[in-house]
């Protein structure tokens, strides 16, 4: 035991050396951290109407199925759900997930065969990378948002499998958008298959039902499968597949992380089923948030500070070295500003930043006095 925790204090003293050693830190401050675009998680016509649901909720396992959903955890209020979310997507079907990790590993490893060529954009999210791994396929990981090179790509032959391309749409640390229609016709063109991770999408982007950027760029139907998460717009937990209904009949009969776990809880349910409600009846707040978020875009690039190509709620400030990013994050918070630094291996070595998250509940005047506060410490921190 003593050998094994020596090396591994040897291994947190590296990280600490490199200024990337990690700690939970409670939240403070103004919160421009979490994926709470739409201000829904503490919205208390929200949280009334979840507590309405759960008043109402009666039957033996009206809180939790504590069953898988292929034994007795499957009721009806799931697949009423699960209907619902497939109109929402814009899709036939849709399969509920208890979170987008696994979603994400319970899609492609019952998908993916060895002798697949799966093409990966460089900043996909770990759950997409963890899934690839698992398959053990063959990854091409193209560039950033580089069409091109997914053309290239796909123009060469594979005939010992499918060839899927598999991306996020609105990319968590950059904040950037895929060039999702171009991806759609090329992989129709090269007999491939489109998947698409639009966790941070959903209920930000679509103008008509607010479902994600599948709906921006009409493309639900001609993706295999879409992921959609409920932890970050929706103010909750859990995620969803949506796809053809033939899709979803695959995943309940080889997907084992939903086969091998515990139904999805009807306690989420209704907070599932409260927030489309918000959706519905506020779609005002997805353009409140998109233009706060530009707002704070426009008063950083003025301060000479590099958003990159971001749109939609994330605004990242590229800063480069992870020691000047802790730096800033810590000013920042010390003005009572909850900005947190994303250092490598989350992001590429030499592109550690802040990640801010901008929420349709902040007041333009939480905003400009961020854009004031950050532009000040960084001029300072880097003196
Ligand atoms: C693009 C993307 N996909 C999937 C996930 C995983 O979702 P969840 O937090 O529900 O596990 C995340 C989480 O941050 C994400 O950013």
């Amino acid at each position: 035991m003593k050998a094994l925790l020596d090396d591994l204090q040897g291994e947190l003293e590296q990280l600490h050396a490199e200024s990337l050693f990690r700690s939970l830190a409670d939240p403070q401050g103004v919160d421009f951290s979490t994926n709470d675009y739409l201000g829904l998680s503490g919205d208390p016509a929200f949280r009334a109407a979840v507590l309405e649901k759960l008043t109402q909720a009666s039957g033996t396992h009206c809180l939790s199925s504590p069953a898988s959903r292929l034994l007795r955890g499957n009721t009806p209020r799931h697949r009423e759900l699960e209907k619902r979310l497939a109109d929402f997507k814009g899709t036939e079907g849709a399969l509920l997930f208890p979170s987008g990790y696994q979603a994400n590993i319970g899609l492609l490893t019952a998908l993916v065969s060895p002798e697949d060529r799966v093409l990966s954009d460089a900043q996909n999210h770990a759950s997409i990378i963890d899934a690839l791994r698992l398959c053990r396929c063959r990854k091409i990981v193209f560039p950033h948002l580089d069409v091109q090179a997914v053309e290239d790509a796909l123009a060469q032959s594979h005939s010992e499998g499918r060839t899927f391309l598999v991306t996020e749409s609105l990319f968590s640390m950059d904040g950037d958008v895929a060039p999702l229609k171009s991806y759609a016709e090329l992989t129709e063109k090269h007999g491939a298959y489109l998947i698409v991770d639009d966790a941070h999408a959903t209920g930000v982007f679509g103008e008509a039902r607010g479902s994600g950027l599948t709906e921006a760029f009409e493309i639900e139907k001609r993706a295999v499968a879409i992921l959609s998460t409920f932890g970050k717009a929706l103010g909750l937990f859990g995620a969803f597949i949506a796809g053809p209904q033939l899709m979803i009949e695959y995943l309940i009969n080889r997907s084992r992380p939903f086969i091998f776990t515990t139904a999805v809880p009807p306690l989420l349910l209704y907070g599932i089923e409260a927030a489309l409600d918000r959706l519905e009846a506020e779609p005002q707040r997805r353009q409140r948030v998109s233009d706060l978020a530009d707002r704070l875009r426009d008063h950083l690039g003025r301060g000479n500070l590099n958003t990159l190509k971001s749109s939609g709620p994330i605004v990242p400030v590229l800063l480069e070295e992870s020691d000047l990013a802790l730096k800033v994050a810590t000013g920042v918070q010390q003005r009572g500003h909850d900005v947190r630094a994303i250092r490598p291996p989350t992001v590429a070595p030499g592109t550690a930043r802040l990640r801010i998250s901008v929420h349709a509940d902040h007041s333009e005047q939480q905003v400009d006095q961020l854009a004031a506060d950050l532009i000040e410490v960084v001029r300072e921190s880097r003196l």
